[in-house]
């Protein structure tokens, strides 16, 4: 049996808010193997975002274990947390998060630069924006590009440390939705050839019907859909 590559077994989380706890996971088992593309739907406040931070490990479970590739997170230390953030995790947002004031080769070159990588890797570069279709626009500014082009260049940056695991909040959100259906190809392609586990967050049941895994979140309670 192959260890799977993201597992949470009996995963708790709750929110303070105001002086009301807020339940945003409750009892939360999942369980992906190498090459999963899982998708996520649910209703806003379902616990989707909560879902992808924890493995993100932006935040903590109040209650039960989270393991990658069979390691237990609540037993890694600092350094190796800040590592595995940097490496193993690509994260694509909904509204694309790039530097406004880096052009598209400086956005996609970030991550290395913020994880002290000795020297500049123009050609890693290069590959990943042929990948995305975008080396003819590597010196744009994100302003003069379309929604659609924006993202691919996103995926291009969350793709640079070639991680393990790719996160994406609603990543066809802000698009059309032929502009939706080209992203999630491009990140089905991109799972396939780096053999990347995806776990995708849509509201777009079109969009979620194209992974291998489905699931629903509600209350924050998480169920598999078998189609
Ligand atoms: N930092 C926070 N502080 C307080 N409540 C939070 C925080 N983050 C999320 N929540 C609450 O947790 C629940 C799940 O939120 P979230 O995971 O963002 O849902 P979704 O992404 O599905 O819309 C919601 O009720 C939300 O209000
Ligand atoms: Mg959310």
């Amino acid at each position: 049996m192959t260890t799977p590559i993201i597992q949470f077994i009996e995963v708790f989380k709750s929110y303070q808010s105001g002086s009301q706890p807020v339940t945003a996971l409750e009892a939360v088992n999942l369980s992906l193997n190498a090459g999963d593309f899982a998708t996520i739907m649910g209703p806003s406040g379902g616990g989707k975002t909560t879902l992808l931070n924890l493995l993100a490990g932006l935040d903590v479970p109040d209650q039960g274990t989270l393991l990658l590739n069979g390691q237990k997170v609540s037993d890694l230390s600092d350094h190796d947390l800040t590592l595995l953030r940097r490496k193993e995790i690509g994260i694509v947002f909904q509204f694309f998060n790039l530097m406004p004031t880096l052009t598209v080769l400086e956005n996609v070159e970030l991550p290395l630069l913020l994880a002290h990588s000795s020297k500049k890797d123009d050609q890693r570069i290069k590959i990943l924006l042929d990948y995305v279709g975008l080396w003819h626009r590597a010196d744009s500014f994100p302003a003069e590009l379309s929604g659609g082009e924006m993202q691919r260049v996103a995926i291009a940056r969350a793709l640079v440390h070639q991680p393990n695991i790719l996160l994406a909040d609603e990543p066809t959100g802000n698009l059309d939705s032929e502009n939706g259906l080209k992203i999630l190809d491009l990140m089905k392609q991109a799972s396939v050839d780096f053999n990347t586990t995806v776990i995708m967050v849509t509201h777009n049941p079109q969009v979620a019907e194209r992974g291998n895994r489905h699931f629903n979140i509600r209350d924050g309670k998480l169920t598999e859909k078998t189609l």
